[in-house]
This record gives structure tokens, sequence and C-alpha cells, in this order.
């Protein structure tokens, strides 16, 4: 029998299965009630736009080049329709700006390839995105705390970084309604993300994967618009590598995601790609830039519909079922409730409980903290739940914190 373990990189010991993945696999069963997925309603999809899009491109003129090999940067048509859609963001730049990438995803991994030797540390929220903490991980990084309130000084970022044989090398969040709190950072916070990093003298990676999906309450500019402002609109000069995804409006089977930053970023992240998958699907491409084109805003206003809808259902459903000293986030979009425990509570042991005895599912807060810290957090998605599952749900999870509490 080939002993794996002894010819894996050290870099393979930090790839490991979530704690949680056994308990989730449960999610199949029909009974169950489930807050756990973080994924869009798939009953929203476009798929009718899609299927127009995918024979008009497979038997015009573009039917050629759409199956062929094509640049690394991106298919020039969806560029341009992207530098469109950052115009409209308050982000002016050109279209040599933007490097499509297979899924935001893969823009996270070839940023911590980019940046992170073994050692480095990136500085990420507490709690964090998980795939990003996933993607990073590979690089064999050390964390360090990203908050924009607290008033540590430079240095001490500089000496713990130190402290494990690397430097501070990017920060990086999720300004809009955040995976996994659903918070969204104000702009005197992203203004204070920009001065640390300055001080730093680092980039910060701006996570927009929830950017478009705005329920209620006033936008606030993204990190990359705020940059630009401190260097006069000159693309080239920002710190901020932005990172967007169809995902969360049109679809995420297509894996596409988008980057925008100076250009000398953006050679080197071609470099990357061109090392790791070449370019991104031509033809998943040039349909998306057709969708786009055609019914980008419908399609949000469709989904800020529906998702808002959820969010109040479940919103009203916790101020109902919850008892005292729960605490929980108020999003003003995306799809995620970010829910606290009283101290002591462990919301790994309370989802084998609820599992068993409520047939409802979330997600453990403990995997999204870089530190392990975070045991008494949950968080629950409503972005694929009907008004009868989340009020009967979220019942069922109230009953069951409350019993715990009361020591039953
Ligand atoms: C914050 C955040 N960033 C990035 C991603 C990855 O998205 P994509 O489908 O574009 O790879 C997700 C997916 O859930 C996410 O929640």
């Amino acid at each position: 029998m080939m002993n794996w373990d002894q010819v894996f990189a050290t870099r393979a010991g930090r790839m490991k299965a979530s704690e949680i993945r056994e308990l989730l696999k449960l999610l199949d069963q029909p009974d169950i009630i489930s807050f756990a997925g973080g994924i869009p309603d798939a009953r929203l999809f476009p798929a009718e736009a899609f299927g127009a899009a995918y024979a008009e491109v497979l038997s015009g003129p573009d039917a050629v080049p759409a199956l062929q090999y094509s640049v690394s940067e991106g298919y020039r048509p969806l560029r341009d329709w992207l530098v469109g859609h950052m115009a409209r963001l308050g982000v002016t730049c050109s279209a040599n700006n933007v490097f499509i990438v297979s899924g935001s995803q893969q823009g996270l991994d070839y940023l911590g390839k980019l940046f992170l030797s073994p050692g480095d540390t990136a500085l990420v929220t507490f709690p964090a995105y998980m795939g990003a903490l996933g993607a990073f991980n590979a690089y064999e990084p050390a964390y360090d705390r990203l908050d924009p309130r607290s008033n540590r000084e430079v240095e001490s970022y500089r000496d713990k970084a130190a402290a494990t044989g690397g430097r501070v090398k990017f920060a990086y969040c999720v300004p809009d309604f955040s995976n996994p709190t659903g918070e969204t950072l104000s702009r005197a916070d992203r203004e204070a993300i920009l001065d640390l990093t300055e001080a730093l003298d680092i980039p910060v990676i701006e996570d927009a994967a929830y950017q478009a999906l705005r329920f209620d309450g006033d936008n606030v500019p993204s990190i990359l618009a705020l940059d630009l402002q401190r260097h006069n609109g000159d693309i080239d000069a920002v710190r901020t590598v932005y990172c967007g995804s169809f995902s969360k409006t049109l679809s995420p089977g297509l894996r596409l995601g988008w980057i925008v930053a100076g250009k000398d970023l953006i050679r080197k992240l071609v470099l990357a790609k061109q090392a790791a998958d070449l370019h991104t699907s031509t033809i998943n491409q040039a349909v998306m830039a057709k969708v786009a084109t055609r019914l980008f805003d419908a399609q949000v206003d469709t989904i800020r519909a529906a998702y808002r809808h959820r969010r109040d259902r479940m919103l009203a459903a916790l101020d109902r079922h919850m008892p005292k000293g729960v605490q929980w986030t108020r999003p003003e979009g995306g799809m995620f409730v970010w829910v606290t425990l009283p101290e002591g509570m462990d919301g790994a042991d309370l989802l084998a409980k609820s599992l068993q005895s409520q047939r409802v599912a979330f997600v453990p807060g403990r995997a999204f903290h870089a530190d392990g810290s975070g045991a008494n957090t949950l968080r629950l998605s409503y972005s694929c739940a009907s008004d009868e599952m989340i009020d009967e749900g979220i019942a069922r999870l109230g009953r069951l914190i409350e019993g715990e509490m009361a020591g039953v």
C-alpha cells in the first residue's frame, strides 16, 4: 500500500477536511431543514437566457473562437462589460485592469500564491470566509487579526509577523454583507483599513462577492473606490485588489469572477494563470458577456427582492423564538445571519444535537476563525429557505437553545 502521507508537501498538511463536514453530509436527508448551505437559490437562475446565449454563441460567427483557446487576461467583450459595471460602482478603470478568473475562489488562490511565502502573515477578520482561509492555507501563512476598530500599533503587526519568520503581506476582508456574518463595514472602517495597509505598505484584498445584494440602507463606496480617491483616480497606483464574482447574481456554475487591480499586479496574475490553467473557459465567458449585458440589472432586482423577503422572515422568526442572551446580526443584504450564543455554549455541539433532535442544520462558527476561537457562534443562511422552513426551523432552534441554556 502506498503511504501517501510521506510524500505530501508540507503545504498539503494545511489542507484539512472540516470537522463539520461529516455532520453536514446528513443534509441530503429530506426531513432536514437546512440553513447551512451558503449557495444561491437555483430557482432564481436565468436558465432560459443562458440557454439562448449558448445556442447563439455556438451557432453564430463566434462559434469557432468560443471553442478555441483564448488569452489569459480574459475574453475582451466580458472585460469591456466589467469596465462599465465597475464605472457604475465609482471605479474608473480600463480593460487592462480587469482579469477574468474561474470563480473568485481561483483569484484568492492566485493571490495567496503570489503574496505568501511560508511563515508570512495574512491579516484576516475573525471570523473570515472559510474558503479564503482554505485558499491561503495552502501557502502556509500565519494569521493575524484585521480589526478596523482596534488601536493596535503598526509595529505590533510587524513584530508578530517576524515571530513566525515572515512579513505581513496583505489584509483580506469581505466588506459588504460578509460571509459569514452578514455585516457591512462602514466607510470609516474601510478608510481605517486603508490607513493600516498604507502604514504597513501592503495590499488589501477586497472580496466583493456579495456587493450587488444590498436590500436596504445606503451604499458604502468600495474600498477600491476610496483607495482611488486617495490616488486622484489613478487605478495603477492603488493597493486594493478587488475580487468580483458572477456567482451570487447570475450563476456560480459557469465559474466566473474577476479581479480589478493596478496593471503591474494584473501582469503577474496573468503569469500565475498561464501556469495554472492558461485561461478561463472561453465559451462561458462569451455566454456571460451576452447574459450580463442583457439582464444583469433585472436579475439583481429579482434576487434582491427574493432574499430581502427571506432575510425579513428570518429576522422576525429570530425575534420571536430566540431566548434572551442570544444575539444576531441584522444584515442589509447578502445571504447570512450570524448568531452569537452565550459564552460557554458550543456551536458544533449544538449542531450535533440539532441534527439529531430537531432536524435543523446550520454551520458552527469556529471554522471561520483562523485562531480557532468563536466556539459560541453559528451561521444561518436564508438564501434557499421557504417561509415555512424559516418559521419552523428557527422555532425548533430557539427551543433547543433555550433548553440548552436552562441546562436541560
Ligand atoms: C466571500 C466569498 N468570496 C468568494 C466566494 C467564491 O465565489 P466564486 O463562486 O466566485 O468562486 C464565496 C463563495 O461562497 C464567498 O462567499
